[in-house]
């Protein structure tokens, strides 16, 4: 059985007494069951979430960390800062990361190979944007994102990758992709594993799809064979909303 997993990606949202009440909010609900939560503050919070969250199921992520071990890079965060805290996943390849930061399949390898030195788990996102699927050519973008970065990893090394599979124009954009959609990348996506390693790997990765997802769709996508759950945005930063679609899996 493949893990189900909802990640909340707070993106830079949420002050010191924000993040306080959205932790204790989300705290208050309900067990989360066999579902594995995740939130991911800003880095300036992760300490505080780790401090408040050691008592209950949810798990604190950061957003992006630094490729380097450490060094001259000024205002940047190294794994084994966050490792330190109490960190133990962190979210690499995000979209936004990609657009406005210039990260790309080489500065992602680094990534991904430093947190795993430093036994970090690693949600990976990746997605195509509106034109390349207008153009059909949304299954190759996505082949190359995954293939040049992770498929240089050993079979073990894939116990401590999550996929996180976010077409970039249903990002923040009200406009998700169809459960049918999501399905058959998330289908596309472990075949591609399937043959780059075996089924064995390709059945236990668990793919969680974003973009968009709400209170009121989250339970059809999630209801999808090779969806094991989501990365959330906007509906991560309303507890009641988050709870629910924790509670859609
Ligand atoms: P939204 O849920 O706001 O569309 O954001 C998705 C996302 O980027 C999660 O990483």
């Amino acid at each position: 059985m493949r893990t189900k997993i909802v990640a909340g990606n707070w993106k830079m949202n949420n002050d010191q007494n924000e993040t306080n009440a959205l932790i204790k909010a989300l705290k208050s609900q309900d067990s989360f069951g066999n579902t594995r939560v995740i939130i991911a503050p800003s880095y300036v919070h992760l300490a505080q979430a780790v401090a408040l969250t050691n008592d209950c199921e949810i798990e604190v992520s950061a957003q992006n960390m630094h490729e380097a071990k450490s060094g001259a890079f000024t205002g940047e965060i190294s794994p084994s800062m966050l490792s330190s805290i109490g960190i133990r996943t962190v979210i690499l390849g995000h979209s936004e990361r990609r657009a406005y930061f210039g990260e790309n399949d080489d500065t992602l390898s680094k990534k991904v190979a430093n947190a795993l030195d430093h036994d970090m788990e690693v949600i990976f996102c990746f997605g195509e944007e509106l034109e390349d699927r207008k153009s059909a050519n949304h299954f190759e973008v996505v082949k190359a994102q995954i293939s040049n970065v992770l498929f240089q990893l050993n079979a073990a090394d894939w116990s401590r990758i999550i996929l996180a599979y976010e077409p970039v124009w249903a990002i923040g954009t009200g406009e998700t992709a169809s459960p049918e959609q999501a399905q058959e990348m998330h289908a596309f996506i472990r075949n591609l594993i399937q043959d780059q390693y075996d089924t064995a790997l390709a059945d236990e990765v668990s793919i969680l799809y974003g973009g968009s997802v709400k209170p009121g769709n989250a339970q059809e996508i999630f209801s999808k064979q090779d969806v094991d759950g989501g990365l959330i945005g906007g509906a991560a930063l309303n507890a009641a909303d988050f709870t629910t679609i924790i509670k859609s899996i």
